[in-house]
């Protein structure tokens, strides 16, 4: 008899965007002549094409694939030296942060690594998890079998940045530009966070799938801009949201070789980076060669100005959807640093009820948020990834609110 993992009976029966899918779809079953005017504001998936230097660079590297003298089976599980040398040029040490070329693993997806980065850590630990977040932290943990869970709550009060619990926890996910309320952390902010993990010898879990979207300068990009970090914290970032690269999937995740863990007795210590490279060696064979060439082209010169382009593109939107709200005088947080816009339900309605509101009567998918959490409970969140003209019919028919 094969036994299941029952941690999986403690989860909500289908993934939150599945069952937003569920719902549009019964929607346009049930409302034929309403089904192509449909506008999807929920999931944050970007819209646009890749990037003529991706372009580029795919075609290049099949065809490469194509010649028994350039053709390339296994790559390395890590990812290839072209690619990693090009994150940790970039991303870190062109902007004086000391990252090696070896202490990037590339992946398949932010997604799949803030799940898998729990294979590493032990059972038993104290979790801290933001409320609301982005949900992959709380379930993931549910399915690892960790019971001991504890929320920092991001509220109106705190500007949806929580601050570091009083109690020791051991392990702590941030996801800063926030999905889902666009909020961002200052520099003082996060160093408050790294100085609790430092002294707490914990590990921070720092989610940067939208850091290309920080337009202010002063707001960190990156979790080692503060002193400290290396000791402490993992940092993921995505090509997805920076590159549209979410049906191409890659990522990586920055594991220093200074990051340390403990055996349970707290006598050993081990380097994170050693136990992730085995953890990689057995478990993953790599992203494809193509598309790591892809997410390198995004590097490049003409790469560098279409991925400004296209962040640009999908913020020209979130200001068109601030602005609408403005005019209609409802609060609402993100959408200046950040692709999204959290906004409060109306008239005290339930976060699921105003999704059905928005739907039925406005033909609009918004994310409830209660799905991102308890706090998420009486606000939607409206994302920017769309085209330009459904966010101008959107915000025409939002006007009507
Ligand atoms: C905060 C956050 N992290 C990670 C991801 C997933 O990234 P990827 O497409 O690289 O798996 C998302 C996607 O919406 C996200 O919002």
């Amino acid at each position: 008899m094969a036994f299941v993992n029952e941690n999986f009976f403690k989860l909500s029966p289908s993934y939150l965007f599945s069952e937003i899918a569920k719902r549009v779809s019964d929607f346009k079953t049930n409302n034929p002549d309403k089904a192509d005017s449909v506008i999807r504001c929920g999931i944050g998936d970007v819209t646009e094409p890749l990037p003529a230097a991706s372009i580029k660079a795919l075609h290049k590297a099949v065809d490469e694939m194509a010649v028994r003298e350039t053709f390339r089976g296994y790559g390395p599980e890590e990812g290839y030296e072209f690619l990693r040398h090009a994150v940790a040029e970039n991303d870190y040490r062109s902007r004086n942060l000391s990252i090696t070329d070896d202490e990037i693993f590339v992946s398949d997806g932010s997604k799949c690594d803030c799940g898998n980065i729990l294979d590493i850590l032990g059972k038993g630990n104290r979790i801290a998890i933001p409320d609301p977040v982005y949900p992959v932290y709380y379930d993931t943990n549910i399915m690892a079998g960790n019971e001991d869970i504890i929320f920092v709550n991001g509220t109106e009060d705190n500007g949806f940045v929580p601050e570091p619990p009083f109690e020791k926890v051991d392990v702590i996910y941030l996801c800063f530009p926030n999905n889902p309320t666009g909020a961002v952390a200052t520099k003082e902010q996060l160093k408050s966070w790294v100085d609790y993990a430092l002294k707490n010898k914990s590990l921070i879990i720092f989610d940067a799938a939208y850091g290309d979207y920080i337009r202010n300068p002063d707001i960190p990009r990156s979790i080692y801009e503060i002193e400290g970090a290396y000791q402490c914290a993992i940092e993921t970032r995505s090509f997805s949201k920076s590159g549209g690269f979410t049906g191409l999937r890659c990522a990586f995740a920055v594991v220093p070789k200074a990051l340390t863990a403990y055996s349970l007795d707290g006598e050993k210590s081990v380097s994170l980076h050693s136990v992730w490279k085995r953890r990689q060696g057995s478990k993953f064979n790599g992203v494809s060669y193509p598309v790591q060439r892809a997410a390198e082209a995004l590097y490049s010169k003409e790469g560098q100005a279409e991925v400004r382009q296209l962040v640009d593109f999908y913020m020209n939107n979130a200001k068109i959807i601030a602005e609408t709200l403005r005019k209609l005088g409802l609060p609402f947080w993100g959408g200046d640093n950040a692709p999204y816009i959290w906004t409060k339900t109306i008239g005290g309605k339930s976060s699921w009820d105003m999704f059905s509101f928005l739907l039925d009567n406005f033909g609009i998918v918004t994310t409830p948020g209660s799905g991102f959490g308890k706090m998420g409970e009486g606000y939607f969140r409206i994302s920017a990834f769309n085209s330009l003209e459904n966010i101008k019919e959107a915000a025409k028919r939002l006007s009507s609110l």
